[in-house]
């Protein structure tokens, strides 16, 4: 695994906190991989395709991409997540890697996206990942994109939320706070990591940052851009949630 590129992990939750990651996010499938794979199988990508789970932090979309069959590389900007795909999936490449400035050197059937495009806050980096995914499609591969859905996003935090977890893991007790707004498109979210071990002095983490969620046309627009044809924008019901946007794209031709 390279650690050559540095990526942001700047934020615990991807960070220092990272070995928590899975236990703070306790739910693993969805309906994400069932949707992908039935929409790669849609335009030709079969069991035994290869592909990148780009952005795949703990690699549980990924060992579950692998179990369907896939052939699965992995790439993520936090080395304390990544370290754990790796784990997951021991035989997969894996590299640490800013996906804004990625260089595989290598072409995939077909990339897999799941909830990074909305880290990315500004218009260059969200069109910066897209080009660099065109980059690493072969002619006829596709990307298939989960992001957070501007208007579903409104609707679900436009009153202030507040999400409280307590979880007992091996390292003691782990208290995450997240407090966060909804406001002019912009998700502004404090966050706060607590862990109080049998003995010693609590650690605590608080972090304050912004995601951005997408609307159907800025996607269109970005992944038509990057060169891909798109084939469908559609909402993505995981979990019963109406946040989420699923994009298929397949690029016809690889520029000469
Ligand atoms: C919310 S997590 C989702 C992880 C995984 N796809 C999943 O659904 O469980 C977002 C992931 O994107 C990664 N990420 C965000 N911005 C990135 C960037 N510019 N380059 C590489 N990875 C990035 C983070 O490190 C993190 O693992």
């Amino acid at each position: 695994m390279s650690r050559s590129v540095s990526g942001g992990s700047a934020r615990p939750f991807y960070g220092d906190f990272g070995w928590a990651y899975d236990q703070v996010v306790a739910t693993p499938e969805g309906s994400w991989v069932a949707e992908a794979c039935a929409a790669l199988d849609s335009v030709g990508i079969g069991l035994g395709a290869k592909l990148l789970d780009a952005g795949c932090g703990t690699g549980r979309y990924a060992a579950a991409f692998h179990a369907r069959g896939y052939d699965v590389d992995l790439v993520d900007g936090s080395p304390e997540l990544l370290s754990q795909a790796v784990e997951r999936l021991p035989g997969a490449d894996a590299q640490v890697a800013d996906l804004r400035e990625l260089n595989l050197g290598r072409r995939y059937d077909g990339i897999v996206c799941r909830g990074v495009l909305n880290d990315l806050i500004r218009d260059e980096d969200r069109q910066a990942v897209l080009d660099n995914f065109a980059a690493h499609v072969r002619t006829g591969g596709a990307v298939v994109l989960d992001v957070r859905d501007q208007d579903g996003s409104e609707r679900r935090y436009r009153d202030n939320f507040r999400l409280e977890k307590v979880i007992d893991t091996p390292r003691g007790t782990l208290t995450f706070r997240a407090d966060g707004r909804f406001e002019h498109g912009l998700l502004y979210i404090h966050e706060q990591h607590e862990l109080r071990a049998a003995s010693g002095p609590p650690r605590l983490a608080v972090y304050d940052f912004t995601m951005r969620p997408w609307t159907h046309a800025e996607l269109d627009e970005r992944v038509r851009l990057a060169g891909f044809q798109v084939q469908r924008i559609a909402d993505l019901n995981d979990r019963g949630s109406d946040d989420r946007l699923l994009c298929l794209a397949i690029l016809s031709d690889v520029p000469g």
